[in-house]
């Protein structure tokens, strides 16, 4: 049955780290709202739609301050679901094969079959109201005697999806197609496959590839923002603070979506999203060649592996740079 667990999006993700103060700082800069700290130090940030980020300090002797793959990296993917009927068919199904536990907020824990540490609670977020931004087209005004919106910094509305590098990207799927009720959106031949958690809504909420290098790790986490000037207003402000472009700005060509990433204190590299494909039980799914330039199907900064490519803000990808943060 389709999402017969009611998964409806990420819900929060926690990280693991051993930059705390720069990890909370990049969070905030971000466009994150401070939500709560703790002594044990937690640091929790919410984006518009109340979609959380955890950040904790590493440590590997405590599963809950692991981070997986690397010195800093993801510890927890929350999903969020409708209502507590879903929570407890979701602890009878995975209770099968593996420890499952409620904690004392009514949250339940498990893990996948890669050693993902998992979550699931019936969902806190809510949508914020989202001005729909208007254009002129060459036929149609639709912002008369008004300037554009301008952005100074991004407000990232809401997680939209996490992208793990694996070591088989079709066998980690497995898990999620047949145990949690995920779909099947789009694939990289042989390389990776975006799925998502509900037959309607984002193009995607978990991307799984082969990655380049052994193990499991997140590669990105993608937060959802108004549109392109938001991409680009927000990303032009993390720039300003010294942090460095690792692709972008930039579309994509799966999922249309226009990005820009940025490397991060965190293990892995955000992402800012806007205008990608928003599908239902229509969409059909398709394959895309893994070749040099389908990552993208323009972009600045970053050099495509087939050489067609080459953007003025390439200086981010300088071996050996490190970020200079202003704080
Ligand atoms: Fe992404």
């Amino acid at each position: 049955m389709l999402n017969r667990f009611r998964i409806n999006g990420i819900e929060k993700v926690r990280f693991a780290v051993t930059e705390f103060e720069d990890a909370c700082t990049f969070a905030s800069q971000w466009g994150l709202s401070p939500a709560a700290s703790d002594a044990a130090g937690a640091f929790l940030f919410r984006a518009q739609d109340g979609s959380e980020v955890e950040i904790v300090r590493a440590e590997p002797a405590d599963p809950r301050r692991r981070p997986l793959g690397n010195s800093s990296g993801l510890s927890e993917i929350t999903w969020g679901v409708s209502d507590e009927a879903a929570l407890h068919a979701l602890e009878a199904e995975l209770c099968r094969d593996r420890a499952v536990e409620f904690d004392g907020d009514g949250v339940l824990h498990s893990v996948d079959d890669l050693g993902i540490r998992l979550a699931f609670r019936v969902t806190r977020r809510a949508e914020a109201p989202v001005e729909a931004t208007r254009y002129n087209s060459p036929t149609r005004t639709d912002r008369l005697n008004q300037r554009a919106v301008r952005y100074d910094q991004a407000r990232p509305h809401q997680i939209s999806h996490v992208a793990m590098g694996v070591d088989d990207a079709a066998a980690a799927a497995q898990f999620y197609i047949e145990r949690l009720g995920f779909i099947v959106s789009d694939r990289y031949a042989n390389r990776g496959l975006f799925l998502r958690c509900s037959p309607s809504g984002n193009h995607h909420h978990l991307f799984l590839m082969n990655g380049r290098t052994p193990g499991t790790r997140l590669n990105h986490m993608a937060f959802k923002v108004r549109d392109v000037h938001e991409v680009i207003g927000g990303g032009q402000y993390i720039d300003s603070k010294g942090w460095k472009t690792f692709a972008g700005p930039g579309r994509h060509t799966v999922s249309s979506a226009c990005f820009w990433y940025f490397l991060t204190p965190l293990g892995c590299a955000w992402e800012y999203a806007a205008d990608e494909d928003i599908v239902n039980e229509s969409w059909e799914a398709a394959d895309f060649a893994a070749t040099a330039d389908i990552f993208s199907e323009w972009t600045f900064g970053l050099e495509k592996s087939d050489g067609r490519l080459r953007g003025p803000i390439s200086v981010s990808k300088e071996a050996g740079a490190s970020p200079a943060v202003s704080k």
